[in-house]
């Protein structure tokens, strides 16, 4: 039980990574506030949660409302006290060249992968402060260390994740405050589901494909990701601190 008391803070609570996060944190004994834009889901995953014995609260809004993103961290501090652990796991992949490109399409990428990661943190740090120290978990991704190709805006915002991790990572650390990042690559989530099936490609299939250009076999599965971001969040990865780990099943970035 890594995380008996401790009070976590999941965006993107509903998604592929953010569901396995819900549970893990869940059967850890954690106390979870969850987070995510589509209100159903949240709250569905927040009574799966409560179903299976955890303390979870949800408050469903859009990260790309800074009121939305500091009442977020505000209600977990009210609800059970203070905020230890903070994983910033939404995200959204626009896809585009430059030329592709909407002003809409930057802006969105920008908030929601980048700012709202900024607002939380600014938000949640104070009260780690306050516990004598905490973590912070971002999901930036390995296209944002080596861009992969024609997804501009979301390499770029998870490019500047990479960075705003070492920047706070190192600003923090004095206060036992760790600030981490993982930087997957492909995971088997709606997100590169929808994106295959909106190319009209068969998902099942097309993932298929892609766990041949993976020298592990397989892309990673939400859980696999989990597992990664749990521990950096855990005591187990207390001497690691303003890093960015590459979890990939030893795939380069090409193409
Ligand atoms: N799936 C991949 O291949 C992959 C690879 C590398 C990095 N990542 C990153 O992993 C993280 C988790 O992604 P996933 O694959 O689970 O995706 P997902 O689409 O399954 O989940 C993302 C969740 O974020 C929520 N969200 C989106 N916009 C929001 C907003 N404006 N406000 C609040 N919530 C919002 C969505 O509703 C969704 O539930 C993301 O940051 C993503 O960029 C994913």
């Amino acid at each position: 039980m890594r995380f008996e008391g401790k009070t976590v803070v999941i965006t993107g609570g509903a998604g592929g990574v953010g569901q396995a996060l819900v549970k893990l944190f869940a059967a850890e004994d954690a106390r979870l506030m969850i987070s995510d834009v589509d209100a159903m889901r949240c709250q569905a995953v927040a009574e799966q949660a409560r179903a299976a014995g955890a303390q979870a609260e949800y408050l469903a809004g859009n990260l790309r409302d800074k009121a939305y993103c500091e009442a977020l961290i505000e209600g977990a501090a009210q609800h059970f006290g203070g905020v230890d652990i903070l994983l910033n796991n939404a995200g959204i992949i626009p896809r585009g060249t430059i030329e592709e490109t909407t002003d809409e399409m930057w802006f969105t990428a920008l908030d929601v992968n980048l700012t709202a990661v900024f607002f939380l943190s600014r938000a949640a740090i104070p009260y780690m402060k306050a516990r004598g120290g905490g973590a912070i978990v971002n999901t930036s991704s390995v296209w944002g260390i080596y861009p992969g190709p024609g997804h501009v805006a979301y390499c770029t915002s998870k490019g500047a994740v990479a960075a705003l991790t070492k920047n706070m990572g190192r600003d923090a650390a004095p206060f036992n405050i760790r600030v981490n990042a993982v930087c997957p690559h492909e995971i088997n989530t709606p997100m590169i589901r929808t994106g295959f099936e909106r190319r009209g490609l068969d998902p099942d299939k097309a993932i298929q494909e892609l766990n041949k250009t993976v020298p592990l076999g397989r892309i990673a599965e939400p859980e696999d990701i989990a597992d990664v971001i749990a521990f950096l969040a855990s005591d187990q990865a207390r001497y690691i601190a303003a890093e960015t780990l590459e979890v990939t099943g030893a795939k380069p970035v090409s193409g």
